[in-house]
Order: C-alpha cells, then sequence, then structure tokens
C-alpha cells in the first residue's frame, strides 16, 4: 500500500507526525538505501526498507498486547478524569489502540488491546459467544443453589436471561465464573440476582487466551503470533 514517508515513519516508531517530518528533513531517514528529505514522498510499505538513523524500521500495521489491567483505571482510549488503560502504554505507538471490550474501573485481570477493529468487532460479537474466566470473589458463602441458577441462567433485568454459564467453586466465598456474553456489569448483576454481592472481580482469560501468571500489574506484552492466530480463530 502506498504511504506518506512521514506517516510510514510516525506509524511505526511512535514519532508524532512533527518530529516524523523533522527526521526526515534532517536526513535521517533512508529508503532502499537513498537518503530522502522529503515527507510527501509516497513509499510501499509491502516492499520498500525505511530505516531511520540506519536501523530498519519493520512496519506493523496490526498490534496486539495482554494488559493485567489495574483497578482505578478505565476501559476507554480517553477521560477526562480517571486515567485510562491506553495511558499506560506509556512507550508504544499508540494510535488508534482500543480495548478488546470493557472492564469496570475496579475490575482487574486481562484486557486485550489492539488497533484491530475486526478482532475487536469478532470477539465482543454478541453472536459469537467467547467464553470469558472471571475469578470472582463474593461477599457471602456461594450456595449450590446459586450455583445451579448462573450455570442455567439468571434473570438480571434485561430482555433475556444470562446465557448459561460454568460456575468452578474453589473456595466458599470464590468462584470462576465463564461467560459467552459482555453485558454490562454483568457478572456483579448475575450474582445480585442469586442475592450475593462481588468484592473484586479478575478477569482469567478471554476465549483461549489465559493472563500470563507472571505479568504485573499494570504491565503488557505484545500476543506471540501463535496467541494471535487462535485469537483469530475463535
Ligand atoms: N462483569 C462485570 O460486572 N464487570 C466487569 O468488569 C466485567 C464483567
Amino acid at each position: 500500500m502506498n504511504t506518506r514517508l512521514d506517516k510510514f515513519i510516525c506509524d511505526s516508531t511512535g514519532l508524532t507526525r512533527s518530529e516524523a517530518k523533522k527526521a526526515i528533513a534532517k536526513g535521517r531517514v533512508s529508503v532502499n538505501g537513498a537518503c530522502v528529505k522529503k515527507s510527501e514522498e509516497k513509499i510501499d510499505d509491502s516492499v520498500d526498507k525505511v530505516s531511520l538513523d540506519n536501523k530498519d524500521i519493520s512496519y506493523e500495521k496490526y498490534v496486539y498486547y495482554m494488559l493485567n489491567k489495574p483497578a482505578g483505571v478505565v476501559s476507554a482510549t480517553t477521560d477526562n478524569i480517571d486515567i485510562t488503560v491506553i495511558d499506560l502504554f506509556k512507550n508504544e505507538k499508540k494510535k488508534n489502540l482500543s480495548c478488546v471490550g470493557r472492564l469496570d474501573k475496579d475490575t482487574t485481570g486481562l484486557l486485550i488491546v489492539t488497533n484491530d477493529g475486526e478482532m475487536i468487532h469478532k470477539l465482543t460479537s454478541p453472536r459469537k459467544h467467547v467464553f470469558k474466566d472471571y475469578l470472582v470473589t463474593l461477599q457471602k458463602p456461594i450456595t449450590i443453589e446459586a450455583v445451579s441458577r448462573l450455570e442455567a441462567g439468571v434473570d438480571i433485568g434485561d430482555d433475556e436471561p444470562t446465557k448459561p454459564a460454568f460456575v468452578n467453586v474453589t473456595d466458599e466465598r470464590c468462584i470462576i465464573l465463564s461467560i459467552s456474553e459482555g453485558r454490562f456489569h454483568q457478572v456483579k448483576r448475575m450474582l445480585k440476582a442469586v442475592d450475593n454481592e462481588v468484592t473484586a472481580l479478575h478477569r482469567l482469560s478471554v476465549g483461549p487466551l489465559r493472563l500470563d501468571n507472571d505479568l504485573g500489574v499494570g504491565k503488557y506484552r505484545k500476543l506471540t503470533d501463535e496467541e494471535i492466530k487462535d485469537l483469530k480463530l475463535c
């Protein structure tokens, strides 16, 4: 695809457009080994080799990250009051990064962040039924009856009851709830419907992708090619 050189540089490096223009004007950029000083020069990003300060710049159209979301951060791209999950991506090209679905401000755990709109659409589409596992800490001990009701589907005040879910009781006040929908405050509302309350909520997985145990709170890493492939298949 033909792209302006300054746009290519800022998309590939995280430099702003004006920083990219300055770098080009200063002769720091070459295309196929020849110095190019015109920002508007068109390059073909599938064949042309571009370098900045003699280092090759690889063009990644799409980027995919897993983030271990901390509490107190909102799942949005911008916010006037709170820190957003995108603000956590300090040294990355942030252009067009968005979250795959949303976690509440107080929810922690796995959030996929990408600029691939098609993946966002696929994984969040209500028709796809991608299962998400949540570690749910409860105010009261869970009952056998509540487990059956959560698994069968409960009325949370919407037009339809929730879809069948899976519950794994790990402790009397802790369950892993696996749901295939992403309704607003769904887990909290499901637990309320069975006369309990969520005191902490942590997402463990989205489809085939599990949060790395060793990824610190607030930290992120790029997904591997294998993980991206598996997510695209689900
Ligand atoms: N369900 C909730 O209630 N909150 C979340 O953040 C995610 C699922």
